[in-house]
């Protein structure tokens, strides 16, 4: 999707930044993770198709991917930004027939990041993206039934479980976005800003005096 492809959200711990073709040789090495293969139901992909899949996420209009990145690196400039990446958060429009149902993925591919409410915050970033920028009003999260982690998180985000698919072992969880959702959102994420991206890379170390 072109609409965040010069788009940064500041959270307190991370930024989102459009996935850019400078980021998928680090994600290609996360893809090559069995583990990380087998909780995001993911194959993995050479590093050509990688780059394909970058450009077409970039291009098709069903798609909204960004990168996470750790803040408190990002804003030294003598560090390189693939040296920030810690993982990815996207929205599928999933049904050409809904365009206000979006599927939620979100990946902290760096072992060392997760479990630090890294996860809960870049969700909720992004559902108030979606719901802000996309028009979203229901929100889906497939997720295979032994990633206990990831299911808890959704619950913990009021997500309730719709249904179970015992073939693939993936439940669906679903929220819709009622005022009262989409209130506390704006309240949880309030400090949230966005940015133009490539004038915030420009000058990055001004970030933390902001
Ligand atoms: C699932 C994932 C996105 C969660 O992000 P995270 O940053 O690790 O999670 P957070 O620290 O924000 O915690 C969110 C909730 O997850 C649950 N959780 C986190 N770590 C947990 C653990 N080790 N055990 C059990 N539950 C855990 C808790 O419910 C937590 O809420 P709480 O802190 O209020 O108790 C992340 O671990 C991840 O990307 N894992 C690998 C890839 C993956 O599974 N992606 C999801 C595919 S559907």
């Amino acid at each position: 999707m072109k609409i965040n492809e010069n788009t940064l959200l500041e959270g307190h711990r991370v930024l989102l930044v459009p996935y850019n073709e400078e980021h998928v040789p680090r994600y290609h090495e996360w893809m090559k993770s069995p583990e990380l293969q087998q909780l995001t139901a993911s194959e993995p992909l050479s590093l050509q198709q990688e780059y394909d899949m970058q450009k077409s996420w970039r291009e098709d209009n069903d798609k909204c991917t960004f990168i996470i990145l750790d803040k408190q690196r990002w804003v030294d400039p003598g560090v390189d930004e693939e040296q920030c990446m810690v993982g990815d958060v996207n929205i599928f429009l999933t049904d050409p027939s809904d365009p206000f149902l979006a599927e939620l993925e979100v990946m902290i591919a760096e072992p060392s990041y997760r479990g630090r409410g890294i996860g809960k915050e870049v969700t909720r970033m992004m559902m108030s993206y979606g719901i802000t920028k996309l028009g979203v009003k229901k929100f889906q999260a497939k997720i295979g039934l032994d990633n206990q982690v990831s299911i808890s998180m959704f619950k913990k985000l009021q997500f309730q479980e719709a249904s179970v698919c015992s073939v693939f072992k993936e439940a669906t969880l679903e929220l819709m976005v009622d005022d009262s959702v989409r209130t506390k959102l704006q309240e949880d994420v309030a400090y949230m800003k966005e940015r133009d991206y490539k004038q915030t890379c420009s000058s990055r170390h001004e970030l933390v005096q902001q």
